[in-house]
């Protein structure tokens, strides 16, 4: 529990996005954050498990771990069952003994996630009993602090947060995370209910981390000085401005381009540290926007790290080359 203190900054978990490697590069502007994996399914866990008890190179890859360099972290995991979260917790505890904390996932919107009743449909009220049992069941079996991650409710303006903090606090959870968004809400909506979830705060014992929108370290600061937020976590900000981890100067427009070349370069360190595949540079590409035109810049991009050593592309941004001499024309 030794990373749970006040002003606590979390990198979220997201899909495809914070992968080990990712996670990593992101400590390098912080090395205080705490992080999570994406989302698991408990139920790929107990199929793998049944199996062979040898994971699919997606699962191990999901679940990979670096104890030294990427600590505090958690592990986010998802599924309807309680029974199925037993078995994945019970064999965490055995083989992934590097966790720091069990986070359970109630607030994913995706269909395939809440089809089922995973994922944000354990706001329904249909599905409060089976969120309880998910998380007794969790705590009962883990040595581990275990927190939750929640939306504002399930369909908007049916507000529930205060009822899983309740539930959270009853089963002994250590923090609850709150987006602050219902489920049905896309991204473009803005951060909502925040007073009302401000109030909260005060009213229960349970630490908060506030979630949604946070864009630097200064405005985490308010969450925590000014609405005395135990925690904040930040998500899609830090793609393309991992520099927003760092306590000064974390806004986008302070950086300049040679800033954004050294972290699009140690960004490519880091992913050749862990034979990260080309696939997990895609999300971070936006590092060069306004270096490259935009509408070239992924392929300019991909073809420039397939082609050609850290070092040659390192030269040819920061000297402003054109990118033309490193990337060979695309062939029709
Ligand atoms: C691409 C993407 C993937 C995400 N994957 C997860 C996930 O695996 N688990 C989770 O709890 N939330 C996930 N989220 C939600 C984020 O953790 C976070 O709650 C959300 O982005 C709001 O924070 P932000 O406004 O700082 O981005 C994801 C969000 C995005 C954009």
């Amino acid at each position: 529990m030794e990373f749970l203190k006040e002003n606590m900054l979390f990198l979220a978990p997201m899909a495809k996005i914070t992968t080990l490697p990712f996670r990593v590069y992101c400590r390098k502007f912080n090395p205080d954050i705490i992080t999570c994996t994406e989302l698991i399914s408990v139920k790929s866990i107990e199929y793998n498990l049944k199996k062979d008890d040898c994971f699919s190179k997606r699962l191990s890859s999901l679940i990979q771990q670096d104890s030294v360099k990427d600590r505090p972290c958690g592990i986010q995991l998802f599924g309807y069952e309680p029974e199925s979260f037993r078995k994945a917790v019970s064999f965490i505890n055995n083989r992934y003994t590097d966790f720091d904390f069990i986070d359970i996932n109630m607030g994913c919107p995706v269909p395939k996630v809440v089809r089922p009743g995973a994922g944000a449909a354990l706001l329904k009220e249909s599905k409060f009993r089976t969120a309880k049992d998910i998380v007794s069941t969790v705590i009962k079996n883990t040595g581990l602090p275990v927190s939750i991650k929640i939306r504002l409710g399930w369909k908007t303006p049916n507000f529930v947060a205060d009822k899983y903090i309740k539930l959270a606090a009853d089963e002994g959870c250590s923090f609850i995370t709150i987006h602050c968004r219902y489920a049905d809400d896309t991204y473009g909506v803005k951060p909502r209910e925040i007073d009302k979830v401000i109030s909260l705060v005060e009213k229960t014992d349970i630490p908060i981390v506030y979630n949604g929108g946070i864009t630097n370290y200064e405005e985490a600061e308010k969450y925590w000085y000014d609405h005395k937020f135990k925690g904040v976590m930040i998500g899609r900000a830090v793609k393309g401005n991992p520099y927003c981890l760092q306590p000064k100067g974390g806004h986008r427009i302070d950086h300049t381009i040679e800033e954004r070349i050294d972290a699009f370069i140690l960004l490519l360190k880091v992913m050749k540290d862990y034979k990260a595949s080309i696939a997990d540079i895609f999300p971070h590409i936006r590092l060069l926007r306004g270096i490259i035109p935009r509408q070239e810049l992924n392929f300019k991009v991909i073809n420039m790290v397939l082609n050609h050593s850290i070092e040659e592309i390192q030269t040819c941004l920061t000297e402003k080359k054109s990118l033309s001499s490193l990337v060979p024309e695309p062939s029709i």
